[in-house]
């Protein structure tokens, strides 16, 4: 297995819930270290942008709108297989149907307000990270 990056998103119901630090700690029990973290609030265009593979689907407005109702915290975790870990850490999409002791099983409201993003694939990851992160503000 792989040492890799992936991109994280505590998403607006956490940070309102003051969720960051029992989410952060369910990613360093699994080994996944956090090498950079940053508090922001999100443009509209920012987050169209970020999201714009579901630009044509029904829920988009309202995932845009959700992803700039507050702060959210962007994170890139590091780690051995780090973005199917991540997947598996956070659950599924929709809480109803995730994995007892998941993130989204335990902390999340409904299927948008569903607490984390995390990057599908690496290629992804890759993209996702350079949206948010400076190459000299991931430290391993
Ligand atoms: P998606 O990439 O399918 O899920 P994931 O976050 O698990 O990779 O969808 C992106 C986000 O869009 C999802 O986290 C919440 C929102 N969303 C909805 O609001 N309604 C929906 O029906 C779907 C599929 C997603």
């Amino acid at each position: 297995m792989a040492v890799e990056r992936t991109l994280s998103i505590v998403k607006p119901d956490a940070t309102r819930r003051n969720l960051t630090g029992k989410i952060n700690a369910r990613f360093e029990e699994a080994g996944l270290r956090i090498v950079a973290q940053k508090r922001v609030w999100l443009s509209k265009q920012q987050a169209e942008q970020f999201y714009d593979v579901h630009r044509e689907r029904p829920f988009f407005g309202e995932l845009v709108s959700f992803m700039i109702s507050g702060p959210v915290v962007v994170q890139v975790l590091e780690g051995e297989n780090a973005v199917a870990r991540n997947r598996e850490i956070m659950g599924a999409t929709n809480p109803a149907n995730a994995a007892a002791g998941t993130i989204r099983k335990d902390f999340a409201e409904s299927i948008e307000a569903n607490s984390v993003h995390g990057s599908d694939s690496l290629d992804n990851a890759k993209i996702e990270i350079a949206y948010f992160f400076a190459g000299t503000e991931i430290v391993g």
